[in-house]
């Protein structure tokens, strides 16, 4: 039998849902996937993997730019329990959604129907393509990841099942290897030309501290979250379906803008060349919605530093600020913002004990942040959750977080 190696300080610790219960404890989390991949398989797993989700402090819609971006792993994760297979095909079952899906690997199509095996079925095609022998493999998944709120859990299912898959094969790549190999899976099968921050995060994430990254060169530091503050994370509820087209579009008018640009900036390659000075120059260039679009990124870049600045001079004030100045710009300028996440904003806004507050993620529904005191998050939950109850007839749920470890793997059978 193997060994269950907790080392996600904080899977257990600090782990509060205001809205529902507190997740279980990870030993009997993996102690359950087990029974469940023994049951769905008739054989026992032998690695299990997590991977967890994310929220983005700041930084929206830079990724895909060159940009920078500032996001945390959340106390939510994926867990994938694996075992090779010899045979070419993928048994998957998910316990989340109670589905299951199996292919096989000569012939590694997408799939209408069960669109949660789209990421492992994309895996499964692109990590023997980069090198990795797979010759079959059962899979169960099961996940405390909010589905459709907007925190990455496709990013944390592809993670994990990148690192068990990893692992079944006997072979290792790093980190930020395994990460872009999953921004493909989301690009080239699920067909959505993400950024590379959530695989990042959700694989290089360190437990207290936020990741500044690079998105040009991947250069990455870690920051450290100011002792006596946590995450609050609120989930709209909403899932809008237009979110892969709007997503796409808004990365167009991004390339519009540049090409637009280059003729009065010769040599710029993505708005992250821009600075916001060069901007101002030269926006009369631009037409609307580019123009706007173009003003939102470059002056988010320069809000992400000035963010990291802030708080490394624990100018807390100013971190607030910036996050409200960005949540302004997505709404007026980059147009991703709803009226539920700008009502839970406000409302969080006027909370003794908030720091700051804004939209997190690819926007048209999905989660806030917001950063504030942990003394004051009950108030802050009660409030969101009054205030969003009022305009809109139901009630938001709300977690707290702190930022959790990365992609590991959490047990493996020692025989
Ligand atoms: C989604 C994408 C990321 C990033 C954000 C917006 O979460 O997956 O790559 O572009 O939207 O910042």
């Amino acid at each position: 039998m193997g060994t269950v190696t907790v080392n996600e300080r904080g899977s257990r610790a600090g782990v509060r849902d205001l809205g529902r219960g507190m997740p279980q404890p990870l030993e009997e989390r993996v102690a359950h996937l087990q029974r469940v991949f023994t049951r769905q398989f008739g054989v026992a797993p032998s690695v299990i993997t997590r991977a967890p989700g994310r929220v983005n402090l700041i930084g929206e819609h830079t990724d895909y730019n060159d940009g920078f971006v500032l996001p945390l792993a959340i106390q939510r994760d994926t867990l994938v329990a694996a075992r090779a297979r010899v045979d070419g095909q993928v048994r998957a079952y998910s316990a989340t959604l109670r589905s299951g899906a199996q292919w096989y690997l000569r012939d590694v199509e997408q799939s209408a129907d069960q669109p949660w095996s789209n990421y492992l079925r994309g895996l499964t095609k692109l990590l023997p393509e980069a090198g990795v022998p797979i010759a079959g493999a059962d899979l169960a998944i099961a996940s405390t990841v909010p589905l459709g709120a907007g925190v990455s859990s496709s990013a944390a299912l592809e993670m994990a099942t990148g690192t068990a898959l990893l692992s079944l094969a006997e072979t290792s790549r790093a980190t930020t290897t395994l990460a872009l190999l999953c921004q493909r899976v989301e690009n080239e099968f699920v067909g959505v030309r993400t950024g590379i921050m959530d695989q990042f995060v959700s694989g290089l994430a360190q437990a207290q501290h936020l990741l500044l990254l690079d998105c040009r060169t991947q250069a990455y530091e870690y920051v450290p979250l100011p002792d006596g503050f946590v995450i609050g994370v609120a989930d709209t509820g909403v899932e809008h379906g237009l979110v892969a087209s709007e997503y796409n579009r808004r990365r167009a008018e991004c390339e519009l803008g540049v090409a637009a640009l280059a003729a009065v900036l010769p040599g710029i390659r993505a708005l992250r060349d821009v600075s916001v000075e060069d901007f101002v120059r030269h926006e009369h260039t631009l037409i609307d919605p580019v123009r706007r679009r173009c003003r939102h990124v470059v002056t988010e870049n320069a809000r992400v530093l000035e963010t990291v600045a802030a708080l490394r001079a624990e100018a807390l004030d100013r971190v607030g600020e910036l996050m409200y100045a960005s949540h302004t710009s997505l709404r007026d300028d980059y147009e991703v913002s709803i009226p539920e996440l700008d009502t839970l904003v406000e409302a969080g806004r006027g909370v003794r004990g908030v720091v700051g507050s804004r939209m997190t993620g690819g926007g048209f529904g999905g989660s806030t942040v917001t950063l504030v005191e942990q003394r004051a998050v009950n108030h802050w939950s009660r409030t969101v959750r009054d205030v969003f109850r009022q305009h809109f007839g139901r009630i938001p749920r709300t977690f707290i977080t702190t930022p959790a470890q990365g992609a590991s793997i959490v047990w493996h059978a020692t025989d």
